[in-house]
């Protein structure tokens, strides 16, 4: 089985992208061949520093390594080294419905959130199609978000096959039901364009702040607090032991307890759960030739699997 995701070098990565996807893809590197990739091009729709796209890159691989991805098990690579990529993207545009596009939420949230149109905002389902059908993925763990986006690559992967022959393995999305859509401080999706996020390896009094900054409801310190979409609660179960994410919720219920307690202990739960991964990240921050060797090598295992696509849709299409 080949499972396959990818994650946008669009600035610090949130609590949201570990525990929807990142979390996820990690737990699955023993079930299967694993691809995860720095999204590059598409971080190319919203960034348009170079020197701050350069980081961002250095940024997430440094933080997906930190928290736990293994070279040895899983191909580690930039989207950006693999030429294959734009050009099946182009041949797989030639023949998507517009229709389809229009209907992708994703396009839709970001203008409306006041990103300027762009063809490549607009046809970003379609190279994320090029980036799963490269690799005749089975399998791509993502957050609820990105469903649509896999959908789309699924029903182009069905209109080459009629149109060319069988080419292209049909993708299944993977999506944990429980971490789909993680909150973020307002109890909105978490994401970076709603500033509501919770960074992962924010510094101690950075993070502090974040938590802190949870909204809450106006109860008293006396009066029971509802856990009915708690986003303490909720971000609590991920990084605290059921017994402790238990006894919160009993402590919720029995009042007696202001939130400002319960901020503090889920500070702490979110501190100690990533430790041992800030403590990678800082031992990689001192060896980025091995980060970069790992990129390289992960880039040459990647090209491989889809140049040979590549060489079958071209011949396929009638390019050879
Ligand atoms: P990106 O960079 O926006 O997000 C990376 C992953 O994090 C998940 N995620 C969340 N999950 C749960 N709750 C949240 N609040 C939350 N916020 C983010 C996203 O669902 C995603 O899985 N288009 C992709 C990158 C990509 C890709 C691909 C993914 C490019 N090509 C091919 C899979 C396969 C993106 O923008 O993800």
């Amino acid at each position: 089985m080949r499972i396959l995701s990818g994650i946008q070098p669009s600035g610090s990565l949130h609590l949201g992208n570990y525990f929807g996807m990142m979390r996820p893809a990690l737990q699955l590197q023993d079930q299967g061949e694993a691809l995860y990739f720095i999204a590059d091009y598409h971080a190319l729709t919203t960034t348009r520093h170079a020197d701050i796209l350069r980081k961002n890159i250095r940024e997430v691989a440094l933080d997906f390594l930190a928290a736990g991805l293994d070279p040895k098990k899983t191909i580690f690579f930039r989207q950006s080294e693999i030429p294959a990529i734009g050009e099946l993207s182009w041949i797989l545009a030639t023949l998507a419905p517009m229709g389809l596009l229009e209907r992708c939420h994703s396009y839709k949230d970001k203008i409306a959130k006041g990103l300027p149109s762009s063809l490549g905002l607009f046809s970003y389902p379609v190279l994320m199609a090029a980036d799963i059908l490269a690799y005749e993925s089975d399998l791509v763990p993502v957050g609820k978000d990105q469903k649509q986006h896999v959908e789309v690559a699924r029903d182009l992967a069905v209109k080459m096959n009629e149109a060319y022959g069988p080419l292209f393995k049909l993708p299944e999305p993977s999506i944990c039901e429980e971490v789909a859509s993680i909150p973020g401080l307002d109890g909105a999706k978490m994401s970076k364009s709603y500033g509501n996020t919770i960074g992962l390896f924010l510094d101690e009094s950075a993070l502090r702040q974040q938590v802190m900054s949870i909204k809450t409801d106006s109860s008293s310190l006396e009066s029971p607090k509802s856990t009915e979409n708690s986003v303490i609660l909720e971000l609590y179960a991920h990084v605290a032991s059921p017994a402790d994410y238990q006894t919160m919720k009993e402590r919720f219920q029995s009042g007696g307890v202001g939130y400002g307690t319960f901020k503090k202990e889920l500070f702490e739960a979110i501190w100690n759960y990533f430790l041992p991964m800030r403590e990678r990240r800082s031992q990689l921050l001192n060896n980025l030739d091995y980060v970069e060797s790992t990129l390289a090598q992960g880039a040459e295992r990647a090209n491989a699997i889809a140049h040979a696509l590549l060489e079958k849709v071209r011949s396929a299409v009638g390019l050879r």
